[in-house]
């Protein structure tokens, strides 16, 4: 039997600022196993952050299922998701910024001091982690002082301390030159190999994609096609929105168009 560590099954996010609806997420089916590594891609806007906010319970969805590990979130208090994710979930997010009064070393063993594991204890942890990601000799430098490599190994570093079973990326290589991110996703493939975390993170870079199992494309809200790196890309049969009362209107009901499913932009016409 495979494990899943996430299964969503249709969900939707719609958030409501004053009268303004925007339907963020519109029926995402997805399961992970277990040790996977799911990239997701896709432009701007299209619901990538939200669906990491949605999976790891920061957010809640509109509508739809989301289990990580057989517990449904819905079903979980706040308490519960937070204790949840402290002790099961690692974030690489750029909002999770590292605090610029720490030190690297005091920056990663937060997480172990906030759940309680001794100070002597956490310092030991945070040394070793920071040793493991090349860090040993910055470990008394606050991020300002770090190169951005650095500062996002120090963030990793972070993540992976408390030993999670899942870790969220949301642009873990994000404004990095593409020598860094090559080390960073390096570091990420040896973490993988030595923790058997599941990562699924969100990457603009087809280069960190490829690193991953498999690449979910995202537009509007939807995944749109799927890629085995190696096997080519599947586009995805997208059904029909489902309602139960009405038969769907086959002139309302949204195919994605496969001249939009590429990654790149299509230029513009030029003008007549
Ligand atoms: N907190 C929010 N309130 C209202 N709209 C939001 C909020 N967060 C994101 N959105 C909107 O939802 C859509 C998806 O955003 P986001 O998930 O951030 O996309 P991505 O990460 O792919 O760039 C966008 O139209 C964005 O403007
Ligand atoms: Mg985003």
């Amino acid at each position: 039997m495979t494990e899943l560590m996430v299964e969503a099954t249709n969900i939707h996010k719609i958030y409501k600022t004053g009268k303004v609806e925007v339907n963020a997420l519109r029926g995402v089916d997805l399961t992970v196993r277990k040790g996977d590594m799911i990239a997701i891609m896709g432009p701007s806007g299209c619901g990538k952050t939200t669906l990491l906010n949605c999976l790891s319970g920061l957010d809640d969805v509109t509508d739809g299922i989301v289990k990580i590990e057989e517990n449904n979130l819905a079903q979980m208090s706040d308490n519960e998701k937070t204790e949840h994710r402290a002790k099961r979930m690692g974030f690489i997010f750029q909002f999770y910024n590292l605090l610029p009064v720490l030190t690297a070393v005091e920056n990663v063993e937060m997480p172990l001091l906030v759940s309680g594991i001794p100070a002597k204890e956490a310092r030991q942890q945070a040394i070793e982690i920071l040793e493991t990601v090349g860090l040993g000799n910055v470990m008394e430098s606050k991020p300002g002082a770090l190169s951005g490599g650095e500062r996002q190994r120090t963030t990793i570093a972070r993540a992976l301390i408390a030993k999670p079973a899942i870790i969220w990326g949301d642009e873990l290589t994000g404004d990095l030159d593409d020598e860094t991110a090559t080390g960073i996703m390096d570091l990420v493939a040896r973490l993988r190999k030595e923790t058997q975390a599941t990562f699924v993170i969100v990457t603009h870079n087809l280069e960190v994609g490829k690193r991953a199992d498999k690449i979910l494309y995202m537009r509007s809200g939807k995944f749109v096609a799927t890629e085995v790196p190696g096997q080519g890309r599947v586009q995805i049969e997208t059904a029909p929105e489902p309602d139960a009362t009405e038969i769907p209107n086959p002139d309302t009901v949204e195919v994605p168009n496969p001249d939009t499913v590429e990654v790149q932009e299509i230029p513009a016409p030029p003008p007549e």
